[in-house]
């Protein structure tokens, strides 16, 4: 049972937190002075109670008393949310880390997302992050430039197609609060020539069955799908719109749809177009789209792309703000969710589009792009023809306004310039 609690905090007037200055350290100054400690709460029938547990204490003045609310849920006791009228909400709020794992961290979203929790800086309480941050890899041991880069993260080898390792998670780790699913077969072409492969680890089956392992099983779920769930014959699909996948890859994530949908409490589905932005801390091995459009123009000679295929592009860094977002949203108002986001960019652009684009930012003569159909290319799978989305429910959702994909474009070209 989920049962709320609201805690009465007395502050004294001259210390209370303001936009300025954090909670923490309004309770640092607090404590200053001639304390008393408060470790009682008031239940949602206002009987008075100890804290179940002592996440840490409080030591505050006794006289000119401000009262604060904070919600306290049983259910999740590592989640400490606090309201503050006039302060904005932080995540140096939380008195104890939140566990987050990434499923298939070593792959494209999965690093670029462990760089952008790794960079929310806690303060306060948890002044380094306000993450405990574990991330699984397959096939490879854990790459060695992103545990130098972030060496607090924690690596486990598991595989989704039979469930070995995550027994170890538990063991080490304990339960996530937040597990973003980003393991899978992505290449069409990979899971077309071994559709069994595709089912057993695009379906995450052991990972949704481990979840449901944990006494308290109310982990959210983040579960990365596909636009090519859409058959492709029309534009600006919405989420409620028929899913018809014309190729195993697209079937293998509305089969892993469907098993979510019906197997969690908890879980966010996002129906992600391309992921388009700078390469890894250490690089992945398959091509980036942007730089491998880079890398064909750059040559000079006469190069081809489909006037007839459309996607919405999304850059990375909006899909890690989006599953931020999401996350965030468990973390501080611990409201289970069943929710499927279409996540794309704001542009509906074909693949002669992208290249015009690219190399109009990078100044390459337009007329080497020549314009063909995708019919004239047998690429050994079925690519659906316009798998645009309507992305007005994530938007309006979470409040987040995509980039554009011109402006991704040049960020994404500006950071390899950078590092190059
Ligand atoms: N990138 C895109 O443009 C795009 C577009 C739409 C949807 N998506 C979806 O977004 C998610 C992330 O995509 P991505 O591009 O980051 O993928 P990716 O770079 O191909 O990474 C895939 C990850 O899955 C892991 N993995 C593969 N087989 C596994 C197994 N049997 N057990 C456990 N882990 C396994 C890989 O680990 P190892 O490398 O260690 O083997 C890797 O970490 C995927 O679900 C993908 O379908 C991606």
């Amino acid at each position: 049972m989920n049962r709320q609690y609201t805690t009465v905090i007395h502050f004294k007037q001259s210390a209370l937190p303001t936009p300025q200055t954090s909670f923490s350290s309004a309770l640092k100054s607090n404590t200053r002075r001639k304390q008393r400690k408060i470790c009682c709460f008031q239940t949602s029938d206002n009987r008075q109670q100890k804290f179940p547990h002592k996440p840490y204490k409080y030591h505050l003045p006794s006289s000119n008393p401000r009262t604060r609310t904070r919600h306290h849920s049983l259910q999740n006791p590592n989640r400490h949310h606090f309201q503050f009228p006039h302060c904005e909400r932080k995540w140096d709020f939380m008195t104890s880390k939140t566990r987050v794992l990434v499923v298939g961290g070593t792959g494209y979203l999965g690093q670029h997302l462990l760089q952008g929790f790794s960079q929310i800086e806690g303060k306060g309480i948890t002044s380094t992050t306000p993450f405990d941050l574990a991330f699984t890899h397959h096939s490879n041991p854990p790459p060695q430039a992103l545990l130098d880069a972030f060496p607090h993260l924690l690596p486990f080898q598991v595989d989704l197609k039979t469930g070995h390792g995550f027994q170890a998670i538990s063991q080490t780790f304990g339960r996530p609060d937040v597990v973003i699913n980003c393991a899978a077969l992505s290449v069409p072409r990979a899971c077309e020539m071994d559709p069994a492969a595709a089912l057993s680890v695009n379906v995450p089956s052991s990972l949704v069955n481990w979840l449901s392992s944990f006494e308290e099983s109310s982990s959210l779920l983040i579960h990365l799908s596909t636009d090519q769930v859409y058959e492709g014959v029309k534009s600006f699909y919405k989420e409620d719109d028929e899913t018809a996948p014309v190729n195993v890859y697209g079937k293998s994530k509305v089969t892993a749809e469907q098993f979510i949908s019906e197997k969690c409490s908890n879980f966010a589905i996002l129906r992600s177009s391309i992921i388009f932005g700078p390469q890894t801390i250490s690089p992945v091995p398959k091509s980036l789209p942007i730089q491998w459009i880079d890398g064909v123009l750059s040559k000079g000679k006469m190069s081809e792309f489909f006037h007839d295929e459309f996607r919405c592009p999304v850059y990375v860094k909006d899909v890690v703000a989006v599953i931020l977002a999401l996350s965030k949203r468990w973390i501080y108002e611990s409201k289970q969710t069943k929710v499927l986001l279409n996540v794309g960019g704001p542009d509906r652009v074909s693949r002669l589009q992208m290249a015009e684009i690219v190399a109009d930012v990078r100044g390459y003569n337009p007329s080497l792009i020549k314009s063909v159909s995708a019919s004239s290319v047998d690429r050994g799978v079925m690519s659906p023809a316009d798998i645009s989305m309507d992305i007005t429910k994530l938007v309006r959702t979470l409040g987040i306004a995509p980039t554009s994909f011109r402006d991704g474009v040049r960020l994404t070209l500006e950071t390899e310039a950078k590092s190059s």
